[in-house]
């Protein structure tokens, strides 16, 4: 799977650049080219000349000097690479990558790319778990960064903790396993799928509104597991704190309006997914000033928001084949699911029982049900990542012989 595979592997000043060199030699072995940017500080702990001899190439250290920029510049340098893969990736890179800062030939390169990049994460475990790293990691990720480790363990500065970066076989699985996914044409390459996710939230005032406790948690990892298989994915998402899944164009909305909007948009599409929890209703005549505290309570009044599962599975030309939508109910599960189906015209429902004690809402796990027009499935509970996984094969089963 690594054949002939250019990786642009950016080393930065960390203790774990040591592992670096056994995973050249790894990476080569498997077939592919290595070129390496060493930083500064990456510098200290592996020589320019070690990395030169394993990847038998010239290693790239200097934004500014005339040979390398004559020889390739720094934009082709982050272009001609399949991948880039920052190892180790330190607190500062990732903070550099985090707020776009260029100021030497790495995070230029890494600014400079089109090409998706794959971070190893290696420090201290209080700098690693420090919410500055952790926004930077969030913010990265929702840039469709790769994220491989960091695992738990002896850390070089005599503590132990997360942050020690993933070792060589797991970097060496976590490339082939993206390679795999972008040169497997999966079952579902070609097709386009819409998913909704997350709640919306409704204005109350310019400062106020009305939201629910979904977490986004079941359509992002529908949306991630759609494309998996092969499929282009419109993830239209409410505020959540999911990261967005890599390979997957997130449209990022508030309300239930704006909801329908980006999905129509997104049309055409093959299949359409509606896992949003949308805000049944919204507040008329919301502005944009905050309502001062009165004698009484202000009155809200409330009107019904567009059903974007309804609309999208309405018959006519754009209406994608296969219109999923899901059940949240808390009484009279499998009934209420089935009505909805047949009130709201989509082809599959999948039901699940949100009754607080079923820790489905915000959790983790969800146990449902596929209702069809043939009949009712039940599925174990289930990781929501898994929940999402047997929904997409099912996809990819209809879509064999229909799509
Ligand atoms: N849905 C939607 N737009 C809405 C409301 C719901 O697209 N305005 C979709 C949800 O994404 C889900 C399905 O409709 O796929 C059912 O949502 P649910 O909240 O279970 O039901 P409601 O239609 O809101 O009905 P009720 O609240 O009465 O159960």
């Amino acid at each position: 799977m690594l054949e002939n595979k250019r990786i642009l592997l950016i080393v930065a000043g960390g203790i774990a650049a040591v592992k670096v060199p056994d995973l050249i030699r790894r990476l080569r072995e498997r077939g592919a080219s290595v070129r390496c940017v060493v930083t500064k500080g990456g510098a200290q702990f592996v020589t320019p000349l070690t990395l030169a001899a394993l990847s038998g190439d010239k290693v790239y250290q200097d934004l500014f000097s005339l040979t390398d920029e004559s020889e390739m510049g720094h934009i082709r340098l982050s272009r001609e690479a399949d991948v880039l893969l920052v190892a180790p990736a330190t607190a500062d890179i990732m903070a550099k990558m985090a707020t776009g800062q260029a100021d030497d030939l790495a995070t230029t390169a890494l600014l400079a790319t089109d090409k998706p990049v794959m971070i190893a994460p290696s420090m201290n475990a209080m700098m690693w778990t420090h919410p500055a790293t952790q926004a930077n990691l969030l913010t990265l990720q929702n840039r469709g960064v790769r994220v491989v480790g960091p695992g738990a363990g002896d850390l070089a500065c005599g503590e132990v903790g997360d942050g020690r970066m993933a070792e060589v076989p797991e970097l060496i699985a976590a490339l082939t396993q993206f390679f795999q996914k972008t040169q497997d044409r999966g079952p579902l390459t070609g097709k386009h799928a819409i998913v909704t996710s997350g709640p919306t939230h409704e204005p109350i005032d310019g400062v106020r509104y009305i939201a629910n406790r979904s977490s986004g948690k079941q359509g992002h990892a529908i949306a991630a597991a759609l494309a998996d298989l092969g499929a282009t994915v419109t993830l239209v998402s409410g505020p959540t704190a999911e990261p967005a899944p890599p390979g997957v164009t997130v449209r990022k909305i508030e309300t239930a309006a704006q909801m329908l909007k980006a999905c129509q948009a997104a049309l055409p599409a093959d299949i359409a997914v509606c896992a949003a929890a949308v805000a049944d209703w919204k507040v008329e005549g919301a502005g944009a000033s905050k309502i001062k505290k009165g004698k009484a309570p202000p009155e809200l009044k409330l009107s019904e928001n567009p059903d974007i599962l309804a609309t999208l599975a309405a018959a006519g030309p754009a209406r994608p084949k296969l219109v999923i939508g899901f059940a949240a109910e808390t009484d009279d599960l499998i009934d209420n699911a089935k009505a909805k189906r047949a009130a709201k015209k989509c082809d599959w429902i999948v039901a699940n029982d949100v009754s607080p004690a079923s820790g489905a809402l915000g959790g983790d796990s969800n146990t449902v049900h596929l209702v069809t027009a043939e009949g009712v499935e039940s599925w174990p509970t289930l990781k929501k990542r898994a929940v999402a996984e047997r929904l997409a094969e099912r996809i990819a089963t209809f879509a064999e012989k229909n799509l």
